[in-house]
């Protein structure tokens, strides 16, 4: 059994039917990228994955349970995660207290004043050892808001760690990064494989095709195909899709 299915989703916006009976897997330790041109419905499939839109017909199952009908947060609770394009960071805080507030909010208890010392310590390294897997540990001190644009992303991802999800939801996490940025996103998501599963949403080609062990290609709303890297690349009707837009030679 697959950790992760989408059976059939069917999603409309009054005429547009934005996902049109999309069914996907992902694989245990699989990275999975869903790639497709502007308006294919990548952002709405991930929205009813992710629990933050309700799709008009399907499933959505994680490790054999039927996650449809639950909220965002119940969601996190059965072990997928999604990063909100630091959206979800506190900019006034420094790193360390925003990492504090999620590897506390995932402890099972809310209120750290109320803890045994012992406990809350823990916390504080839970957050430390956060920080050093996405390369912020020499930035804990620092307000999360004065962060350069890469560096709030990474902070983003460790928010998201600190759930301990079964399945990691990553949307366009290279957007609007530079190529060291880029660099150190990509051996970070790679990083990540040993732990969890992650289903990547990405523009940057080149780091697709780098990370993917299989790619889903999405095209007004349907799964036009799925394979390895190579197969998508050698694809015809998807270099027909991207020809004169994005170019799938990347690993020459
Ligand atoms: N809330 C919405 N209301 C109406 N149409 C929407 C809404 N969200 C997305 N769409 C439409 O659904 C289609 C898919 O959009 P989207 O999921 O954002 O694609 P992608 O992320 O692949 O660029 C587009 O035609 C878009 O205009
Ligand atoms: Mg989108």
């Amino acid at each position: 059994m697959s950790l992760f299915q989408v059976e059939g989703l069917v999603k409309r916006f009054g005429g547009l039917v934005a996902t049109d009976h999309v069914s996907l897997s992902v694989e245990r330790g699989e990275i999975h990228a869903l790639i497709g041109p502007n308006g294919a419905g990548k952002t709405t499939l991930v929205n009813q994955i992710s629990g933050l839109l309700q799709p008009d017909a399907g499933r959505v199952l994680l490790d054999g349970v039927d996650i449809t009908p639950l909220p965002m947060h119940r969601r996190v609770a059965h072990g997928l995660t999604r990063c909100f394009q630091v959206t979800r960071i506190f900019p006034a805080q420094t790193v360390r207290d925003n990492l504090l507030l999620a590897v506390q909010a995932h402890s099972g208890s809310s209120f750290r004043f109320l803890q045994p010392r012992s406990q809350a310590s823990d916390l504080y390294v839970k957050a430390e050892q956060l920080a050093e897997r996405v390369g912020l540990q020499h930035s804990l001190a620092e307000t999360a808001g004065a962060l350069p644009h890469g560096a709030q992303r990474m902070l983003d991802v460790a928010l998201a760690l600190a759930a301990a999800p079964k399945l990691l939801l990553l949307d366009e996490p290279m957007a609007g990064m530079g190529p060291g940025e880029s660099q150190q996103m990509v051996h970070l998501i790679e990083a990540l494989r040993k732990d969890m599963a992650v289903l990547l949403i990405e523009h940057d080609m080149e780091a697709v095709f780098r990370l993917a062990d299989r790619i889903s290609v999405l095209v007004y709303g349907r799964v036009l195909t799925a394979g390895t890297p190579d197969e998508i690349r050698n694809h015809p009707e998807v270099q027909a899709v991207y020809l004169g837009t994005e170019t799938l030679e990347t690993t020459a």
